[in-house]
């Protein structure tokens, strides 16, 4: 509904199938998604979403041309409660990369982000090769 309202282009390559829990997976796309929208900026908001194998990884990123996260916050995102902007600007209690960190973490990955402020943000995070299953039919490499 988000995606629909605000009129955001989401596009995404062909994506994986993980041997993970759905729910929490369905609650990282949800807020890396939901903060892309949010935090957008003043060019038409386009996100985009990849998967590519690294190794014994899957490396998935989400990058959005939103406002972008100066440098020296890249770290402190993922902390519990920290925002950058204040509350009448941008709604939200600070929850959702913390949530989505442990869930990454949970499932054997990292996550980061990588941006440049005014300049739109990718946010990677990887999942071990070993959950990731292809056509329904699990994947070791
Ligand atoms: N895509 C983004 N572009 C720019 N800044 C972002 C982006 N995603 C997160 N941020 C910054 O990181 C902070 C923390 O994000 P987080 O999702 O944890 O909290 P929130 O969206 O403010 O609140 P909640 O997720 O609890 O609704 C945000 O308040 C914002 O300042
Ligand atoms: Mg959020």
């Amino acid at each position: 509904m988000a995606i629909q309202e605000s009129g955001v282009v989401v596009k995404h390559d062909h994506l994986p199938v993980a041997m993970a829990d759905g729910s929490l997976l369905a609650h990282v796309f949800q807020n890396l998604i939901g903060n892309a929208i949010k935090f957008r900026g003043s060019e038409a908001p386009l996100i985009r979403v990849n998967a590519a194998v690294r190794g014994k990884e899957w490396v998935f990123s989400k990058a959005d041309n939103g406002i972008g996260i100066a440098a020296e916050d890249a770290e402190s995102v993922f902390v519990i409660f920290r925002r950058l902007h204040a509350r009448a600007e941008y709604p939200g209690n600070g929850i959702g990369l913390s949530i989505c960190k442990k869930i990454i973490e949970q499932h054997g990955g990292r996550i980061w982000v990588e941006s440049k402020s005014g300049h739109g943000s990718t946010f990677n995070f990887t999942l071990p090769v070993k959950v990731i299953t292809k056509g329904g039919e699990r994947t070791e490499r």
